[in-house]
C-alpha cells in the first residue's frame, strides 16, 4: 500500500443534521463521512448538499480523513451530489464514498466525472479518492474488478445492512448471526472475499456499521472478528463506539513492541551478519516473519504508536 492512512474508526454523520456535523468535529476518529445517502430523507437531500459543502469549507476537522457519501449511481441524486460537493468544496475533500457499487463501470463513471470537475475547477487531477461500498451479491461477484477499477479506489467498505437485505437473510440485527444458523460465521465468505480483493489491489478493507449503538461489548466483539482477519477499521455511529474501534483495530502495545523488535533483529541479521534466518529468543525469524511484523508495525505507526 503506497500510503497507509489510518482508518480504524470511520464516523458516519448524517449530512442533513448540522448539530451532528458540529459534534463530529470534536470526536477522536481517524475518518468521517458526511452522509447524503441512507441517513438523509429524500426531501432533505438538496438542503443536505449545502450543509455538507459548508461544513467542509468551515474546516476544523484536524487530521481526519474527510469524506462525503453520495447517493448510489442508480438514484436520481448521485450526479448532482458529486457536482455540488466537489465544485463547492473539492479542495477540502479527501474521498467520496460510493454506495451500492455493483460493477467496475460504476467506479469508472465516478472517476470520469471527478476528473472533469477537477479540470474545470483547477483542482489537482486524481487527488480525490473513492471508497466503494460492497452491499449486494452483484457487487461481491465483481469485487476484484471494482477494487482495481481506478487508482482513486482507496478502500472497499462492507455494507452489512444492505447486504443482509439483498440476500434475503432472515435477521433484523445488523452484524449479528442470523438466528438458526449455528455452524459458523454467516459473513465469513463475504468478509474474506472483500479482504482478498482489497489486498490483491493494495487498497484498504473497512467493516461497516454495528447498529445496536448502546451495546459497546457487542460492537467490540463484531469489530474484533474483522480486525482479526486483517480489516483496517470499522464505521462508527456513536461516540461510545469510537474508542472501542480505535483500540480494536490498532495492535496491542505488546504486539507492536514485539513487531518492532522483530524488524530490528531481522535487519541486523540480514545486513550486519548477512544471514537470512535468525533466532529472537526461542522464535525463528525469516523474511516472512519480517513481512508479518511489518503489517503490525505499519498499523501501529499509522495509529501513532
Ligand atoms: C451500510 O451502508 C450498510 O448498508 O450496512
Ligand atoms: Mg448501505
Amino acid at each position: 500500500m503506497a500510503e497507509l492512512r489510518s482508518r480504524r474508526s470511520v464516523l458516519a454523520v448524517p449530512g442533513s443534521n448540522p448539530r451532528f456535523v458540529e459534534k463530529a468535529r470534536g470526536l477522536d476518529v481517524d475518518a468521517f463521512f458526511l452522509d447524503l445517502e441512507d441517513a438523509v430523507a429524500p426531501l432533505a437531500k438538496a438542503d443536505a448538499r449545502e450543509t455538507v459543502v459548508e461544513a467542509l469549507n468551515e474546516g476544523g476537522w484536524g487530521g481526519k480523513i474527510r469524506s462525503v457519501r453520495v447517493n448510489d449511481i442508480a438514484s436520481e441524486w448521485c450526479y448532482r451530489d458529486v457536482i455540488t460537493v466537489v465544485e463547492g468544496a473539492g479542495d477540502q475533500l479527501d474521498t467520496l464514498v460510493l454506495p451500492k457499487v455493483t460493477a467496475a463501470r460504476d467506479v469508472h463513471w465516478l472517476d470520469t466525472l471527478l476528473t472533469q470537475i477537477e479540470r474545470a475547477r483547477g483542482l489537482p487531477v486524481g487527488r480525490i479518492g473513492i471508497e466503494a461500498q460492497i452491499e449486494d451479491a452483484r457487487g461481491l461477484v465483481d469485487v476484484d474488478a471494482i477494487a482495481g477499477a481506478s487508482p482513486r479506489v482507496e478502500t472497499l467498505v462492507y455494507g452489512p445492512a444492505d447486504f443482509m437485505a439483498s440476500l434475503n437473510m432472515r435477521s433484523l440485527v445488523v452484524g449479528e448471526q442470523p438466528p438458526g444458523y449455528d455452524v459458523g460465521d454467516a459473513y465469513h465468505y463475504i468478509l474474506m472475499r472483500i479482504l482478498m480483493a482489497a489486498r490483491a489491489h493494495g487498497v484498504q478493507a473497512v467493516d461497516g456499521p454495528y447498529l445496536q449503538i448502546k451495546d459497546v461489548d457487542a460492537f467490540r466483539r463484531s469489530a474484533g472478528r474483522t480486525a482479526a482477519l486483517g480489516f483496517d477499521g470499522k464505521w462508527v455511529l456513536h461516540p461510545l463506539q469510537v474508542e472501542a474501534a480505535n483500540e480494536v483495530y490498532a495492535p496491542g502495545q505488546e504486539d507492536y513492541d514485539h513487531a518492532e523488535l522483530i524488524l530490528d533483529a531481522y535487519e541486523h541479521a540480514t545486513t550486519v551478519d548477512r544471514r537470512g534466518a535468525v533466532m529472537l529468543g526461542d522464535e525463528m525469524l525469516d523474511e516472512a516473519s519480517r513481512k508479518m511484523a511489518l503489517v503490525v508495525a505499519g498499523k501501529g505507526r499509522a495509529a501513532g504508536m
